[in-house]
């Protein structure tokens, strides 16, 4: 698995630009920094703002993390 063809494109353009305050959801270092906020987040479906993510997605971001985030 990797950041570039498996975890950022899980984020669309309205989410990267809906989470600019917080941190850049297409930047490696910073969704590496903020996962488990974020895994949280996906998981208890409060993100994002206007959809749920499907199991499947959350299991990618999961995996990914499991596997100590590679780039
Ligand atoms: C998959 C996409 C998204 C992820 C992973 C995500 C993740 C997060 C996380 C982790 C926080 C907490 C930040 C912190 O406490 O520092 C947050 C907050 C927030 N996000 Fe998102 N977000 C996503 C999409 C969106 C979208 C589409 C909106 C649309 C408006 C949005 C609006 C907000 C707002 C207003 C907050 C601050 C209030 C709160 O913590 O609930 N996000 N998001």
């Amino acid at each position: 698995m990797s950041f570039a063809a498996d975890v950022k494109p899980l984020f669309r353009d309205e989410d990267r630009a809906s989470m600019d305050f917080a941190f850049d959801l297409w930047s490696y270092n910073d969704v590496k920094a903020n996962a488990a906020l974020i895994l949280e987040r996906v998981e208890d479906g409060t993100m994002p703002c206007d959809e749920t993510w499907s199991e499947e997605k959350i299991e990618i971001f999961r995996d990914w993390m499991a596997e100590g985030c590679p780039p």
